[in-house]
């Protein structure tokens, strides 16, 4: 009954702190998916770490001038920290520094060797000749030949997201130097992805409710035909290469072993637990359910690079969704400081509480088309929506049980269908709420939760139980418990969005184990209500963020 399903999240370079639009994009999404599915009784795999490789790090690692391993130290550890705060739940999550990870990234090599998907070929790659050096990916700047941006990367423009060789580049330059770099020849592997064009095209002809700009996107590129591409670069820092062939300084290219993680992980999370072929039920069996996490940037890698890796090593399961999220954009003089990226998470943990600021961004997620949010409208959605509907009826409900119900949960003796209506309403809603998660159309998800949190509230409105209590206190008792009934359906709805304060619910409804509306047991104490959430007031924290404003 239960499938296994592989939420494969994308690996965050660990070479600086990551954005509120990175916890949108991927993080976050993959939790609330993760979350739900446990709650369905689905058996998870939810995996991720730390990508430590490639000139993002070496870069990054120069212009400070120390060691790349210290870049990855400093952010790997922020990451995990923030994660922990976050309450993002990883079965998994590493780094593609592993013993682990070279391992199972030398076995696809070899095996895509011998299966004759990589040849090894000389071509001629950019020199910095003030630097001395070959200067792959990131270490060259220029523009791109399909949509003319200016600051094009060596590896992809970050502006129309195609996937580039530094030599298709126009007007390249050196980030070291400046200089003007020269062609030089250099031996290097090559995946040869043009062999999978055809398969990966008719893979892609059958995947099923699939985000429209995720496929539309795919096919622009397949129609042109996937290009081989270098795997292994002129650069000291990667997965070795487990054959010798190429001499010294070269090592294996990030993009080809990053995607590999989630296969590494998904080992090494089963060797972690004693069980070394446990990965096998997620990655060998055709019922699994595989679904990636991750920015629009990202989708080249996960569409047509990885399934190609994939096919040429065989026997292991393709991607059955991979719902990339658009970009979050912030707006607002502050906010749009720097590149206009905003806040990065530790700012964000910062000036909210983790449920709060998961709340405003699950509210805000890009599924479609690119957001934008404001620390104003984060600070809105949090007091007018978070606290108003849910937070406070949770406050109200749990007063009136006090006051009126001494604290303790009845027997409700005198149920109307009202009642009954509410509750059927609130089921039909989890249903809904399942059936949009599924779909991993969050947003709509989070609105269905919510709207059964205003009807409880509409309801209250409408019966007073308040006044009730001295005219009629067992109409009162059942009003009370048909909201506590109700309520407990909400809560679980909204477990997948905001896991802490959904646990403070547990000493009223039980801990939650399945994606139902709990029943509630008579006789029940309850716990005096505290405030789930505290309110914001936009005012301190518009003057926060000055003082916050960072880089990142
Ligand atoms: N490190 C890449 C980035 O931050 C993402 C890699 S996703 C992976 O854009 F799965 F391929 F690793
Ligand atoms: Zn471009």
């Amino acid at each position: 009954m239960a499938e296994p399903v592989l939420v494969a999240v994308a690996w965050p370079y660990a070479s600086g702190s990551r954005h509120l639009g990175h916890l949108a994009g991927a993080y976050l999404p993959a939790d609330i998916y993760a979350r739900y599915q446990r709650l369905a009784g689905n058996d998870v795999l939810m995996v991720s770490g730390s990508d430590v490789h490639g000139t993002p790090i070496t870069v990054r690692a120069d212009a400070e001038g120390v060691t790349p391993a210290e870049i990855v130290e400093r952010y790997h550890t922020e990451f995990c920290r923030q994660w922990e705060m976050l309450g993002i739940s990883w079965d998994l999550y590493t780094t593609t520094g592993t013993r682990n990870h070279a391992e199972v990234t030398q076995d696809m090599f070899l095996v895509q060797l011998r299966n004759g998907h990589i040849d090894k070929r000389v071509s001629e790659q950019f020199y910095d000749p003030v630097g001395q050096r070959f200067l792959p990916d990131r270490y060259i700047e220029g523009t791109c030949p399909h949509c003319d941006f200016g600051a094009a990367r060596g590896d992809q423009c970050e502006h129309c997201g195609t996937t580039l060789d530094a030599t298709d580049l126009i007007e390249p330059r050196s980030k070291i130097s400046g200089a003007v770099p020269e062609l030089r020849p250099t031996e290097h592997f090559y995946f040869r992805y043009s062999d999978f064009t055809e398969r990966v095209d008719s893979w892609l002809k059958t995947r099923r409710r699939w985000r429209p700009h995720v496929l539309n996107s795919s096919f622009g590129w397949t129609n042109e035909g996937l290009q081989d591409r270098a795997i292994t670069r002129d650069l000291d820092w990667g997965v070795e290469l487990p054959v010798d062939d190429l001499g010294e300084g070269k090592r294996i290219y990030v993009w080809y072993d990053a995607v590999i993680g989630y296969l590494s992980a998904s080992k090494e999370w089963a060797a972690r637990r004693g069980d070394p072929d446990a990965w096998k039920r997620w990655w060998h069996h055709d019922d699994a359910h595989h679904v990636y996490f991750i920015g629009k940037d990202n989708i080249p890698f996960h569409t047509m690079l990885w399934p190609a890796q994939l096919m040429g090593y065989g026997g292991l399961h393709l991607p059955d969704n991979v719902p990339a999220n658009q970009y979050v954009t912030f707006s607002g003089a502050k906010m749009a400081a720097g590149r206009g990226v905003g806040l990065t998470i530790g700012e964000g943990l910062r000036l909210f509480e983790p449920d709060s600021l998961r709340y405003a961004l699950a509210a805000a997620l890009p599924e479609h088309a690119d957001t934008e949010v404001s620390i104003t409208e984060i600070a809105r959605r949090i007091n007018d929506e978070l606290v108003a509907a849910w937070g406070n009826l949770v406050n109200r409900v749990l007063s009136l049980a006090q006051s009126a119900l001494g604290g303790v949960i009845p027997e409700a003796a005198d149920r109307r269908p009202d009642d009954d209506a509410l509750l059927a309403a609130g089921d039909a809603a989890l249903c809904d709420e399942a059936d949009c998660i599924e779909r991993v159309e969050l947003r709509a998800g989070l609105r269905s939760a919510m709207e059964s949190a205003a009807r409880v509230n509409a309801y209250l409105n409408s019966n007073e139980p308040w006044k009730l209590v001295s005219t009629d206190p067992d109409r009162a008792a059942a009003v009370l418990v048909t909201a506590l009934e109700a309520m407990g359906g909400v809560r679980t709805g909204l477990a997948p969005y905001l896991p802490f304060s959904t646990v403070v619910l547990d000493g009223v409804f039980g801990p939650l184990e399945r994606w139902s509306r709990p029943d509630l047991r008579p006789g029940t104490r309850l716990p005096k209500p505290e405030p789930l959430f505290t309110k914001v007031d936009p005012d301190t924290i518009g003057a926060a963020v000055g003082d916050e404003a960072g880089d990142g």
